[in-house]
């Protein structure tokens, strides 16, 4: 087998077979294919897209490139959710202690944020002491202990999806929904979980614009689960708005925390409570009750014991960036559009994201939103607070909320849900 036949058979639109995919996936894995050689073949997958048996197959091919975690030891059924990443989408952040709180094990293994977006990892690591890196032996005592656990993959797990995601980052070829789906199921397929709940985004703040094709990557992703033997279901949810009225890493973890202190934004408790039923249910514990866990002070005890338990204090004050600037509204009315995307760019350029997988992140960097779409404001009242420890970028990030919301009369203003679809 060679690399050059299997790029010229994706090039001229034929079905690569189950044996150049293997090959090829092994052989890049081991360093045998060069990276101008699957950069090559990205791209021609980017362009001619792959049927389902063949996306079937090279999930299979990345799960095997590496280790696969096994649960089977621990006393409770094992629930996982993976968001396809959005602006403002701390969600994992209440939801994992919350889902351990009403009787499942959760380990959450998570991401960095690249670009607009947010990572889970960023966020918690805004925490004083607060470790991403585990070993599987401590991810296991913590998970055994806690019930819960948020942390970074281990170097172990679909190695081939490692060097292969890099390379789309640089090649111009993330957003392919063949490699898109496979990415993110041979990871959460070798992680282990016995069932698993997607948030899949659709909207201007997440990968997938178009709301057709969110749904064809949520079916995708589900049948790649069913077929591995994960139950696996997936929410269709809105990233045309931020989520919750803070994007930024310390300024999400406060209203995380918010959420499991029994307040925080409607639509991230909305969209909490909505995951945590669907994790319980997937993992056969539809009787618990997450509103109560979060009511009874429950979920909060065990985000606690969590975030101790990864060498964070809980009660440790959360770094706040040196400069804040308040942005006001130019006119009285209803605030009628937000928009995700612009949002998650100015936090990003405020010094809360990155542009190279190697940049740091600033902490308290990030974007107050003083009003979500459909809440009056009047003229000079503040819309956003910008923070951030580096002044001098102040300007270039206000640029980016130039066309970002629209205010006008309250006709103009039309609601829409959060939670567009359910696809199993
Ligand atoms: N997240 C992943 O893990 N992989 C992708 O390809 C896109 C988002």
């Amino acid at each position: 087998m060679d690399a050059i036949s299997v790029i010229r058979d994706k090039r001229d639109r034929r079905e690569l077979s189950g044996a150049q995919i293997d090959w090829i996936i092994d052989a890049y894995t081991r360093g045998v294919v060069a990276d101008e050689q699957m950069s090559a073949l990205a791209m021609a997958i980017f362009l001619n897209g792959m049927n389902r048996a063949e996306i079937s197959r090279w999930t299979a091919a990345m799960i095997a490139s590496g280790e696969r975690m096994d649960f089977g030891g621990l006393s409770r059924p094992t629930a996982d959710k993976h968001s396809t990443g959005g602006v403002g989408d701390k969600i994992t952040l209440p939801l994992a202690p919350l889902v351990a709180a009403c009787g499942a094990a959760v380990p959450q293994l998570s991401g960095r944020g690249l670009g607009h977006t947010g990572g889970t990892l960023d966020k918690l690591e805004s925490i004083p002491g607060w470790r991403a890196s585990l070993g599987n032996a401590e991810l296991m005592e913590v998970l055994g202990s806690v019930g819960s656990v948020i942390c970074a993959a281990g170097d172990g797990l679909a190695p081939a999806d490692k060097r292969l995601y890099a390379l789309r980052d640089v090649t111009g070829t993330v957003e392919s929904l063949p490699l898109i789906a496979s990415s993110i199921m041979s990871k959460k397929i070798a992680e282990g979980t016995g069932s698993l709940v997607l948030d899949v985004k659709t909207g201007s703040g997440a990968f997938m614009k178009n709301a057709e094709d969110a749904r064809e990557l949520a079916a995708t992703m589900v049948e790649l689960g069913q077929d591995h033997g994960v139950r696996t279901v997936a929410l269709l949810t809105d990233m045309s708005t931020p989520l919750g009225r803070t994007a930024g890493n310390a300024l999400e973890v406060r209203e995380a925390v918010d959420v499991l202190s029994g307040g925080g934004p409607a639509d991230v408790v909305e969209l909490t409570v909505a995951l945590a039923r669907e994790m319980l249910a997937a993992a056969g514990l539809s009787g618990a009750d997450p509103e109560r866990a979060l009511a009874d002070g429950s979920a909060m005890d065990v985000w606690r014991r969590m975030i101790a338990a990864q060498g964070g204090d809980p009660s440790a004050p959360l770094p706040r960036a040196h400069e804040q600037h308040i942005v006001t509204a130019p006119v009285s009315g209803v605030l009628t559009r937000l928009d995700a995307y612009a949002v998650g760019l100015c936090a990003w350029r405020l010094g809360a994201g990155r542009a190279r997988k190697e940049d740091p992140v600033q902490a308290g960097a990030g974007v107050e939103l003083h009003a979500k779409p459909g809440d009056r404001i009047l003229e000079g009242a503040p819309l956003f607070t910008l923070h951030t420890d580096t002044p001098d970028a102040l300007p270039y990030a206000q640029e980016a909320l130039t066309d970002a919301y629209d205010i006008g009369p309250s006709e103009a203003f039309a609601p829409s849900p959060l939670i567009l679809d359910r696809v199993t």
